[in-house]
């Protein structure tokens, strides 16, 4: 696994930054993400390099995630989908925290570090410090031959190509593509139905034309960034599927705008964020057409009653926000990867308008390799 990125991604292009460069390139990256690997006869996908067989799969009882920043986020986002599409209990925490805390390390438990760079120190110690314990470490990775892919005992390049701004947006969105991919190849070994694998490969063949049709709305997104830029902080929020969403939203905004922004989960905001709610305080509500719509518009009514501005992400215009960006909706399990793919724009247009470095935001590095 690993073929050389395409040799043309280090040049800016028209581009005013790399940021931008790297947002418009989403379609093609996920396009390759998933060339060469899907099987249809079989309903599933091949992932050469990922060193466990069938039966291995099939006996892995829990499956822990580990990254730091975006890579953590997309690795949430990846729990999510392997306990749908898989059914193994799994979840993601930060490596960072990971590592401080002698973690029981248990051997049916399938240990996966997230990294873009692959030389993350936090991520690259917590696999040092699993393999030292004997466990089994997958690497999702962006830079192949990094330190992190060449430590762990298989894995999958997420093929994102160079991402050269220090905020990351096409290794995000490839990484959740790519634990899709995961999720389906764990589900399709264990009890996913050929229907339900038929219906998730169609998915991840729609995503590309979807993310063009959302970044095809990029002006109406800059006018919206223009109007919420002057916000003195934002309250970023969803449930369950949405909430990394929200996460990695809340966090490309405030690395790349400075502007100060938390996100929480939106069954938590009664529990004490709504103090925080005024009109100068506007909520980005995440809101896809799924099982959760109702207690999404619900989320949007208590916002509104306490005077705050809504925009809502949304598969259709939301009565109660001020304003929605409208995605496309996919299959429910991968609507994640096109929810927060118009955020990643706004982030763009609010820095651009604050006239922030938006490459090189202020204290923060590309790769921290340092503890
Ligand atoms: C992303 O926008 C950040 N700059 C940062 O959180 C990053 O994702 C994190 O430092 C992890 O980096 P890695 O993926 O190279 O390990």
């Amino acid at each position: 696994e690993g073929e050389a990125a395409d040799p043309g991604a280090w040049d800016i292009g028209g581009h005013e930054h790399y940021m931008h460069k790297e947002i418009c390139e989403q379609p093609d990256a996920v396009d390759r993400v998933l060339r060469g690997r899907i099987d249809d006869r079989f309903a599933t996908v091949h992932l050469g390099g990922l060193g466990i067989d069938a039966r291995e799969a099939r006996g892995v009882r829990r499956v822990k995630i580990l990254g730091c920043g975006s890579a953590f986020h997309a690795g949430q986002i990846g729990a999510q989908l392997i306990e749908e599409l898989a059914r193994i209990p799994a979840d993601a925490e930060p490596a960072s925290e990971f590592r401080y805390r002698n973690p029981v390390v248990d051997p049916d438990t399938l240990y996966i570090a997230v990294s873009q760079s692959g030389e993350t120190y936090d991520t690259l110690a917590a696999v040092q410090e699993l393999k030292r314990k004997g466990a089994c470490v997958l690497g999702v990775v962006n830079v192949v031959g990094s330190a992190i892919a060449r430590e762990a005992d298989g894995g999958m390049y997420v093929h994102a190509g160079p991402e050269v701004c220090v905020v990351s947006t096409k290794c995000f969105t490839n990484t959740a593509v790519a634990f899709a991919l995961l999720a389906l190849h764990l589900g399709r070994v264990r009890d996913l139905s050929v229907a339900d694998g038929k219906r998730i490969i169609a998915g991840l063949r729609r995503l590309p034309a979807q993310i063009a049709e959302i970044l095809s709305a990029e002006e109406e997104i800059k006018k919206l960034a223009h109007s919420y830029a002057d916000a003195r902080s934002m309250m970023f929020v969803g449930r369950v599927r949405g909430y990394p969403v929200a996460r990695e939203a809340s966090l490309k905004l405030k690395e790349v705008s400075y502007v100060h922004a938390e996100a929480y989960p939106a069954s938590e905001l009664k529990h004490g964020p709504l103090a925080l709610i005024e009109p100068d305080v506007p909520s980005v509500a995440i809101v896809p057409d799924d099982e959760l719509l109702e207690k999404n518009r619900a989320t949007l009514e208590e916002i509104k009653a306490r005077h705050g501005r809504i925009l809502a992400v949304a598969h259709a215009p939301q009565e109660a926000a001020d304003d929605t960006i409208v995605v496309p909706h996919n299959e429910p399990e991968l609507d994640p990867v096109l929810l927060g793919i118009p955020l990643q724009l706004l982030a763009y247009h609010a820095a651009l308008a604050l006239g922030r470095d938006i490459d090189k935001p202020r204290n923060l590095a590309k790769s921290v390799t340092v503890e």
